[in-house]
């Protein structure tokens, strides 16, 4: 009847500690959802192998918010009124964590993204939590890839008006291109969910850019690279963390190929604990682990560390407990929240290969 459905999940009770999770399962962003789900699920198993938290078991409860913002603070809302979770885990898209988070410190429930890099997103208060970079760094990682390794002087932005992720790193790389001598020769934008881009892609034909900078999500992206060479586009596609889906290669085709992304983490990192995880999640999965699924996997660590150390699992005790984490070893970097609860961290730059992507080099802030 219009409310999100729960997918998962054991309800609380004496023996157990209940987390939450607000994902995209369905809709333009499901990958998200999904790999991030399975890489909860994961540190969870393993955690409760080892013993639990405070004599405890851990269970999670799961809602999908189908992409949708609204569906995404509704979902927040029921978790904390309804099941009263001790912690929320979620989302990646920025602009359904920004409604989240909005929930979460109303009602002082500590929440951690897992992945979303809007600036704004940790802003919303101090029981808001991320355990990746965010999009001042990942916007200048591109840039300076673009300038010192591509050797690009000319590029276009085509941007997702819709998302809060989307036009702040298509001003942040804009910004940074800028100052480092390049030149942005146009700013065209979408709705997420368009299916015709060719306007603004002719638009950006008739300015010979070097290179394209389209920070969107995959959906998008790959339909958006299609179109680009059909209007007779060759130039190299560059973007963000939004384009780390399998579904990449499948929408985008040969098309995509040869492009290039800003991201959190590479399968390809020889570290053994990085291919330990690896290992793990495909032996449950069946697949390799993206991006989301190491970050929902290193959330979720942290979070169960917080709890472990946390004096209570009352909500001011447990964000005291998360805003402390310091080294943490997580398998996409290691985890220490500064005072603004972002953490600080490298971020990898991928190529789009044939069904799968290359790691090609790791960019220090
Ligand atoms: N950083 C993106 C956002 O904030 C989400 C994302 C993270 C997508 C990692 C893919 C991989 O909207």
């Amino acid at each position: 009847q219009g409310q999100p459905a729960g997918t998962g999940g054991t309800p609380a009770n004496a023996d157990t500690i209940l987390l939450g999770q607000v994902g995209a399962l369905t809709g333009g962003q499901a990958t998200f959802g999904i790999s991030t789900r399975n890489g909860i699920e994961l540190a969870l198993k393993e955690a409760n192998a080892a013993g639990g938290v405070k004599g405890k078991k851990l269970a999670v409860k799961v809602y999908d918010n189908q992409s949708k913002p609204e569906e995404a603070a509704q979902a927040t809302t029921r978790l904390i009124t309804q099941d009263k979770v001790v912690l929320i885990l979620g989302d990646v898209a920025s602009s359904n964590s920004l409604a989240m988070a909005e929930k979460a410190q109303a009602a002082g429930v500590p929440m951690i993204t897992p992945s979303s890099t809007n600036t704004t997103v940790t802003q919303k208060g101090d029981y808001i939590f991320r355990v990746c970079f965010i999009d001042p760094f990942q916007g200048f990682v591109m840039a300076k890839f673009a300038r010192d390794e591509l050797k690009l002087g000319k590029v276009a932005v085509l941007q997702d008006n819709k998302s809060a992720y989307s036009i702040d790193l298509s001003d942040v790389f804009t910004r940074k291109f800028k100052e480092m001598g390049g030149m942005v020769a146009t700013t065209e934008s979408y709705s997420q969910g368009d299916t015709d881009y060719r306007a603004q892609l002719t638009a950006i034909k008739k300015t010979q850019p070097d290179g394209i900078y389209v920070p969107g999500y995959y959906s998008e992206v790959g339909v958006i690279a299609r179109q680009a060479r059909e209007v007779g586009l060759k130039v190299p596609l560059m973007g963000g963390d939004g384009w780390d889906s399998e579904k990449l290669f499948e929408l985008g085709g040969s098309a995509i190929t040869g492009s290039y992304f800003s991201n959190h983490y590479s399968p390809d990192n020889p570290d053994a604990r990085v291919q330990k995880f690896i290992a793990d999640y495909k032996a449950t999965y069946g697949g390799v682990p993206d991006a989301l699924a190491a970050l929902g996997y290193d959330a979720a660590r942290v979070a169960i560390e917080a709890l472990q150390r946390a004096k209570d699992l009352s909500g001011p005790a447990v964000r005291d407990a998360i805003a402390q984490t310091k080294d943490f070893p997580g398998v996409a970097g290691t985890v220490t929240l500064d005072e603004k609860r972002n953490a600080v961290k490298s971020a990898v730059v991928l190529k789009v290969g044939d069904g799968k992507t290359q790691y090609v080099t790791t960019i220090s802030p």
